[in-house]
């Protein structure tokens, strides 16, 4: 793959839209193209399959029918979009990804190992470049969305599963330092954007961009 896969984590409210912006503009000023999309999400079946799963009304949605359709959404987001953007070459910026399935499906509804097995065969193998993991303590991360409006599905669970699913990305990145960078979401965004901005510089200085 000649482009570049970058993805951001974290629990709700922890501030990946602003972080993705300033992303976008850095490859902006590159000159190079960047491709910004989201999961679930990002093609007009995945965005359907989004609609399913965030509607606040499926509240008798199983744990493995929602990891299933996580699944579903992402490989045809990968195959779709993903993969021949980053073929050309492109900069693709994407709003969760796997990991999101690991802490949320794996660790927060506690299906295990389960979540890998479906997913190896929706990512087709894929891996990020680097994932920006925005690490915010669950109960700040939910005052913050309460001041926005409407919660999801997701949004309305309980605090034990928002700490259930901080626990699997701590996990995850633990797992694998070199691909996951933790940043402090409790600081300003500026400061939040000068970390994320220093591992870009050394990612773009190690893969020759
Ligand atoms: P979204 O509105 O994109 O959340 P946020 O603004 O916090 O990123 O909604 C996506 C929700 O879906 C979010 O609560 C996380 C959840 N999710 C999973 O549970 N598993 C997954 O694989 C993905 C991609 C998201």
């Amino acid at each position: 793959m000649r482009g570049l896969f970058i993805t951001l984590e974290g629990g709700d409210g922890a501030g990946k839209s602003t972080q993705i912006r300033n992303i976008e503009s850095f490859f902006d000023k590159k000159g190079l193209v960047v491709v910004h999309t989201r999961e679930p999400g990002g093609t007009p079946i995945s965005e359907k399959l989004r609609d399913i799963l965030l509607d606040s009304g499926n509240l008798e949605m199983h744990a493995v029918t929602e990891m299933l359709i996580y699944a579903a959404s992402r490989a045809q987001h990968v195959r779709e979009l993903v993969k021949p953007a980053l073929e050309k070459g492109h900069i693709v910026v994407c709003d969760r990804f796997l990991d999101s399935s690991i802490a949320y499906q794996a660790y927060g509804r506690g299906l295990g190992d389960m979540v890998d097995i479906v997913n190896s065969y929706a990512t087709d193998g894929l891996t990020p470049d680097i994932t920006f993991w925005m690490d915010i303590d669950p109960k700040e991360g939910k005052e913050r969305v309460s001041k926005m409006g409407d919660f999801d599905r997701l949004e309305m669970e309980q605090m034990d599963f928002h700490y259930k699913v901080y626990g699997g990305y701590k996990a995850l990145s633990e797992k694998y330092p070199g691909r996951i960078k933790r940043i402090d979401a409790s600081k300003s965004v500026e400061e939040i954007s000068e970390d994320i901005e220093t591992h870009l510089i050394e990612l773009c200085s190690r893969k020759g961009l």
